[in-house]
C-alpha cells in the first residue's frame, strides 16, 4: 500500500511534527488540566474557568460540562479582539454563483454589520436563550446572522437551503423559533432557489413565528407580509453600529443543528459556547496549520456542521481570511473550483469526496488548465474518500505537493476527531489516520467487548469514544433522554459514533461507514427512516423500506422498496410521482436513485423487515444472501431478485 511520508519541509515548519504530535497527544490524556489550560488560552475569556470538566457517560451520573464557570462571548472572539491589530484584514472573500460577482469584507466591516444585525434582532424582541432559525444562501450575511445571534446570546438553528418547506417547518416547530432569517433567493448553478417563498410556505404551519427578516440578495420578486416581514437592508440603516456582546457562560447554548439519525425525526444537536469554540479554533489551527495571511477555503455550506466550524467559528476565531462560495463545482464549467483557487490565491482547500469524484469523472484537463500554484494543503471531509479519488486529489489537484488531511468527525463531535496533522502524520490514502488531541477512540464488537489495541495488531469493529472532549454535543434539544439513549446506551460508558472502523497494524483508523440505518449520500447524512416515513405518507403507498447502495459519485445512493396499496397498479408515472413526492417532503438531497415496487418485503415471523437482505439485493450482490430460513415467506426474496430496479 502507498504511504505518502510527511514532506521534510512540512515537518520542519508546521506547528507540530511527529514527535510533537505524540507528546501533545499523551499530555492531552494524562495531564488534561495543564493541556486545556494552554489550549483554551487561544480564546478570550471574560471570566477564566477554574473547573476543567465534569463529564460522565454513565447513566447514574450522566452529564457533560467543560470550563463551566468560565464566561465569554463567541462573536467577540471572532471579531472584536481582531480589530486593534487586524481590523483591515479581509475576513470574508465572497464569490457568487455568477463568476463576475465578488465581495471582500474586512474584520472591521464584518464587526459593524454583526453589531447592526444584532441590534435589529434585539429590536424584533430577540434575547438571550431565544431560538432563531436561519435559512440562507452562502452569502456573508449568513455568517453575519450567526454571529449576531451569538452576540446577543440567542441560539441559532441553521437549516440548509436545499431542504423543503415541510422539512424547514418541522425544524422551526421543534425549537419554537419566533424569528426566521432568510433571503429573497439564492443562486446555485444559474438557478434560483426561492428561499423566501419556501419560508412563506413553511411559516404558514408555524404559529410561533412572529417576524421574518429577509436579506435582499438574488433580486427576485417576493411577497412581504405586512407586520411580519422586514428587509435587513432597510433595518440596517436604522440601527446603531454599536452592540455590547452578551457575557455568556461556557455551557450556554450557541447553536442547534438538526441531523438525521436512525429514527424518523431529525435530532436537534445542541452545542455550547466555550468548549465548542475552543475545539473549532484549535482543530482549525493544527489540522490546517493555519498561518496569518493564508487564504483558506472550506467549500461546505453553512447549513452543515462543517460550515459552522470551518467556514465561520474556527477560522474567524483565528482571524483567518475565509473564502465563501455561493455556487456549485460545475458551473459555469468543471474548472470553477480551481478558477476560484487561482483568482483568490487560495492556500488551503477543504472539500468533500463526492465533489472530487464528480470532477474526476470529467477528466484532468479541467484542472490542468488552472495554475493552483498557491495551494499548500488539501482537506477532505464528510464521507470515506476512496483511495482512487485520494490519489487523484493528490496528483492532479495538488500536483503531488500538498498534504491531504482526511478528517473524520460528525455533527455531534463539533470538529475534527480523527485526522492527520500535515507536519506530523504520514498519509495512507483512504485512512483518516490518528486521533486528535484529547480523543480516545475504542473499537468494540457487536456485544461491546473491547477489541485489543496493541501495536502490530489490526482490529475491526464499531467505533466508540471513551472520554469526553470539549467540542462534544451536550444534548438533543428538548430531549435529553433521547441524547443518552442514542449515543450512550448501546455500549455502557462510551459514546457510540454509529460508524464501523478498522484499525491497522500501525494504529491508523479506517472508517468503513455507518453501521446503523443512516446513509451518507454525497456527504449528506440521511436517515433511511426519514425517507420511509415520507414515502408512506403518500396515499398510494402501503409500506416502504429504504437502504443505501454503492454509488460511483455520491458514495451511497438511495434505494427505496415500495409496496403500494392493493388497488394501485404501480407504473412509471407513479415512480416519477414518488420521486417528486420525496423531494417535496424532504428536499432534493433525498431524491431516491431507484424505486423498486415490491409486492411484499422480506420479514421475519415476528414482522421485522430483514434489511440485510434488502441491502444485498440493492447492491446487486445476491450470491451471498445468508440465512433466509427465518423469513415468514422466503419466496418474497426470489420475486425481489427477479424485479431488481435500475
Ligand atoms: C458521518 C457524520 C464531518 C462533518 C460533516 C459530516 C461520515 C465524515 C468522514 C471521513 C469517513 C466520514 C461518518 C460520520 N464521515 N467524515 N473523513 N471519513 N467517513 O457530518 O453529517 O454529521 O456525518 O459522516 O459516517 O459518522 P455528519
Amino acid at each position: 500500500m502507498t504511504v505518502h511520508p510527511v514532506p521534510a519541509e512540512w515537518a520542519r515548519r508546521a506547528y507540530v511534527d511527529a514527535a510533537g504530535q505524540a507528546e501533545k497527544y499523551r499530555r492531552s490524556l494524562e495531564e488534561p488540566e495543564a493541556f486545556w489550560r494552554e489550549e483554551t488560552a487561544r480564546i478570550d475569556w471574560i471570566r477564566p474557568w477554574t473547573q476543567l470538566g465534569r463529564c460522565s457517560f454513565d447513566e447514574a451520573d450522566f452529564g457533560i460540562e467543560w470550563f463551566a464557570d468560565g464566561t465569554l462571548n463567541v462573536s467577540a472572539n471572532c471579531l472584536d479582539r481582531h480589530l486593534a491589530e487586524h481590523g483591515e484584514t479581509t475576513a470574508i472573500i465572497w464569490e457568487g454563483d455568477d463568476p463576475s460577482q465578488q465581495r471582500r469584507i474586512t474584520y472591521r466591516e464584518l464587526h459593524e454589520d454583526v453589531c447592526r444585525f444584532a441590534n435589529v434582532l434585539k429590536g424584533l424582541g430577540a434575547k438571550k436563550g431565544d431560538r432563531i432559525t436561519l435559512y440562507l444562501p452562502m452569502i456573508p450575511e449568513a455568517a453575519v446572522a450567526m454571529l449576531a445571534c451569538a452576540r446577543i446570546g440567542a441560539i441559532h438553528s441553521v437549516v440548509f437551503g436545499g431542504f423543503s418547506p415541510e422539512a424547514l417547518a418541522g425544524r422551526i416547530q421543534d425549537c419554537d423559533s419566533r424569528l426566521v432569517i432568510t433571503a429573497d433567493g439564492g443562486m446555485r448553478g444559474g438557478k434560483l432557489v426561492p428561499l423566501k417563498a419556501n419560508v412563506d410556505a413553511a411559516v404558514a404551519h408555524c404559529p410561533s413565528v412572529e417576524a421574518v427578516l429577509v436579506v435582499r440578495h438574488a433580486g427576485n420578486a417576493v411577497t412581504m407580509q405586512g407586520g411580519r416581514d422586514r428587509w435587513w437592508q432597510d433595518e440596517r440603516a436604522a440601527v446603531s453600529p454599536d452592540c455590547q456582546p452578551e457575557e455568556m457562560g461556557a455551557e450556554d447554548p450557541l447553536f442547534i443543528l438538526y441531523t438525521s439519525g436512525s429514527t424518523g425525526k431529525p435530532k436537534g444537536v445542541l452545542h455550547t459556547s466555550g468548549g465548542y469554540l475552543t475545539w473549532a479554533a484549535m482543530t482549525h489551527h493544527y489540522v490546517f496549520d493555519y498561518r496569518p495571511g493564508d487564504i483558506y477555503w472550506c467549500a461546505a455550506d453553512i447549513g452543515w456542521v462543517t460550515g459552522h466550524s470551518y467556514v465561520v467559528y474556527g477560522p474567524l476565531a483565528n482571524g483567518a481570511t475565509v473564502v465563501m462560495f455561493e455556487g456549485v463545482p460545475n458551473y459555469p464549467d468543471h474548472s470553477r473550483f480551481w478558477q476560484i483557487v487561482d483568482r483568490h490565491q487560495v492556500n488551503i482547500f477543504y472539500g468533500a469526496p463526492t465533489a472530487l469524484r464528480a470532477l474526476m469523472r470529467e477528466g484532468d484537463e479541467w484542472v490542468k488548465r488552472t495554475s493552483r500554484s498557491s495551494l499548500r494543503l488539501l482537506g477532505s471531509v464528510g464521507e470515506p474518500i476512496n483511495p482512487e479519488a485520494w490519489e487523484w486529489y493528490w496528483r492532479v489537484v495538488g500536483d503531488g505537493r500538498c498534504p491531504i488531511v482526511d478528517t473524520w468527525w460528525q455533527t455531534e463531535t463539533g470538529g475534527a476527531m480523527i485526522t492527520p496533522l500535515p507536519g506530523a502524520t504520514d498519509l495512507k490514502p483512504g485512512s483518516a489516520s490518528l486521533p486528535f488531541f484529547g480523543v480516545a477512540p475504542q473499537l468494540v464488537d457487536a456485544e461491546g467487548t473491547v477489541l485489543p489495541d496493541e501495536p502490530g495488531v489490526a482490529a475491526e469493529g464499531n467505533l466508540c469514544i471513551t472520554r469526553s472532549w470539549p467540542g462534544q454535543m451536550r444534548t438533543v434539544y428538548g430531549d435529553h433522554e433521547r441524547f443518552f439513549q442514542t449515543y450512550f446506551s448501546t455500549y455502557k460508558g462510551k459514546y457510540f459514533t454509529g460508524d464501523g472502523c478498522r484499525r491497522d497494524e500501525d494504529g491508523y483508523y479506517w472508517i468503513t461507514g455507518r453501521v446503523d440505518d443512516v446513509i451518507n449520500v454525497s456527504g449528506h447524512r440521511m436517515g433511511t427512516a426519514e425517507i420511509e416515513s415520507a414515502l408512506v405518507a403518500h396515499a398510494k403507498v402501503a409500506e416502504a423500506a429504504v437502504v443505501g447502495f454503492p454509488h460511483d459519485i455520491k458514495g451511497q445512493g438511495i434505494y427505496a422498496y415500495v409496496t403500494t396499496n392493493a388497488e394501485v397498479e404501480p407504473d412509471e408515472a407513479l415512480r416519477r410521482e414518488l420521486v417528486q413526492w420525496v423531494r417535496t417532503e424532504i428536499g432534493p438531497i433525498a431524491t431516491p436513485d431507484a424505486i423498486h415496487f415490491a409486492p411484499a418485503l422480506p420479514k421475519t415471523r415476528s414482522g421485522k423487515i430483514m434489511r440485510r437482505i434488502l441491502r444485498k439485493i440493492a447492491e446487486g450482490d445476491v450470491s451471498s444472501l445468508g440465512d433466509t430460513s427465518t423469513l415468514a415467506d422466503p419466496s418474497v426474496v426470489d420475486t425481489l431478485i427477479a424485479t431488481r430496479a435500475g
